[in-house]
């Protein structure tokens, strides 16, 4: 169907209202056609936007569409990786990102990492990352106004990533600070002008300053943190070169922080607003684990994610050329109701695992079953542990991020007294 009266569709430029809630943006689109152009700009491929779920699954499994633009453009013209080449500490960081690569690497090194996040390696985890939640809740407090971002949704995941990688308490402000810093570069953030490349290059200087150090001390060692277990495949003839580590360690730290936090602000944000859904999570912790997956699906802390069109095809009755970036809004399949009825309802008890939340294919979260683990915890004790959670009557000031890939408030100050 043409979507004539609707503009071309673009992530920029879009004012903070229709960030925080974008989803009858979404729908008007979804409800006109499946798939839309993007706006056109001289010099750059053309861009489409996929809103429903069944066409964000095609884009996301089997072999159309990949991660790289010059295997897409053949070669030519477009930018080789997903930095541009001034920035060269930044270009060398993420030059190992699983999600930036295409099979055989992707391959090699995915099989490399996924064993230490099993199912096993996180049952182990747990004890530590509820006793990290609850020590972040003790110093927040019960009473008077407190961030829960800044107190709690933010220091919570870097700290579980911390523990993981064996990174040293008093070091991990730092880090948490550059992984800020390099997060920007990838978002729609530093696309409308905030100079985020640029802070992006001296975090990813420092970052590689820090893990080079440490992958020197680790020689030899006994530890049996993640980073010392790649350091030691690597002694044991794994293909993992040094900077090869760091640039995992640096992902694993952007990859695993931005996205949790934003889990953890977004499910509070949703659950204020259904009362009834939240007391009666409140009385019944067997819910939590749906409700997870439940809050995954009805706002998904990453909104959209790229891949480039490795041969001409048609994606939802639009001619897609080779070459053409292509966008799946997670956000909006997640909410086609093709597949999820009533999908503007947050109903904690509907089988919602099929959401794209942790997205589909070969670069399906990594670490899901981690975040699964982080997010049922986190909300958990937030639930347990906060009386004012749910007091939709008190004040609260809450600040969405200029993004909508990685998308939640920046700031969430509620009163934390019953
Ligand atoms: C990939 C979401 C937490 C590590 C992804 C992707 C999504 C996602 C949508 C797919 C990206 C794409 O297809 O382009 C989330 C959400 C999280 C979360 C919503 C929290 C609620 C974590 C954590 C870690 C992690 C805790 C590890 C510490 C990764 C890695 C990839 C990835 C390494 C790349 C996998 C690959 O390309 O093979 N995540 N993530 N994520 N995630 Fe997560």
């Amino acid at each position: 169907m043409p979507s004539a009266t609707l503009p071309r569709f673009d992530l920029k430029g879009w004012d903070r209202k229709d960030i925080a809630h974008p989803y009858p943006v979404y729908r008007r689109y979804r409800e006109t056609a499946p798939v839309h152009r993007g706006a056109t700009e001289a010099g750059k491929p053309d861009t489409f936007y996929v809103f429903s779920y069944a066409e964000a699954v095609r884009v996301l499994s089997g072999r159309r569409f990949g991660r790289d633009a010059r295997t897409a453009s053949g070669g030519a013209g477009a930018q080789s990786g997903p930095v541009p080449a001034e920035y060269r500490a930044l270009r060398a960081i993420v030059e190992d990102w699983l999600v930036f690569l295409d099979p055989p690497r992707h391959t090699e090194l995915r099989s490399l990492l996924s064993a230490e996040f099993s199912p096993a390696v996180v049952t182990g985890l747990r004890p530590r990352i509820t006793r990290i939640a609850h020590e972040l809740l003790r110093q927040l407090g019960r009473n008077g106004e407190a961030d829960l971002v800044e107190g709690f949704a933010a220091p919570f995941p870097i700290l579980v990533i911390s523990e993981l990688l064996g990174i040293p308490a008093e070091h991990r402000e730092r880090l948490r600070a550059n992984a800020v810093a390099l997060q920007e570069a990838s978002t729609t953030r530093s696309r409308s002008g905030t100079g985020g490349y640029a802070r992006a290059e001296a975090a990813a200087a420092e970052f590689a300053r820090y893990f080079r150090r440490e992958v020197r001390r680790r020689r030899g060692d006994e530890r049996t943190d993640l980073l010392t277990l790649l350091v030691r495949a690597r002694d044991e003839g794994a293909p993992l070169s040094v900077d090869g580590i760091v640039s995992t360690c640096v992902h694993l730290l952007t990859a695993g922080h931005e996205t949790t936090t934003n889990f953890l602000a977004k499910a509070v944000l949703a659950l204020r607003a259904h009362p009834q859904v939240l007391d009666e999570l409140r009385g019944a912790p067997e819910l939590t684990p749906g409700a997870v997956e439940e809050l995954l699906r009805y706002d998904p802390p990453v909104q959209a994610v790229t891949r480039w069109a490795y041969e001409d095809t048609r994606l939802g009755g639009r001619e897609v050329p080779r070459g053409s970036r292509v966008v799946a809004l997670l956000g909006s399949a997640n909410r086609d109701p093709e597949r999820f009825p009533r999908p503007d309802v947050l109903d904690v008890r509907r089988a919602a695992d099929r959401h794209l939340g942790f997205g589909l294919g070969i670069h399906y979260c990594l670490g899901a079953t981690l975040a699964r683990a982080e997010a049922e915890i986190g909300l958990r004790a937030l639930l347990d542990g906060v009386p004012g959670l749910g007091r939709g009557d008190r004040p609260v000031d809450c600040a969405y991020a200029d993004d909508l890939v990685f998308h939640g408030p920046t700031r969430l100050v509620l009163d934390m007294s019953g």
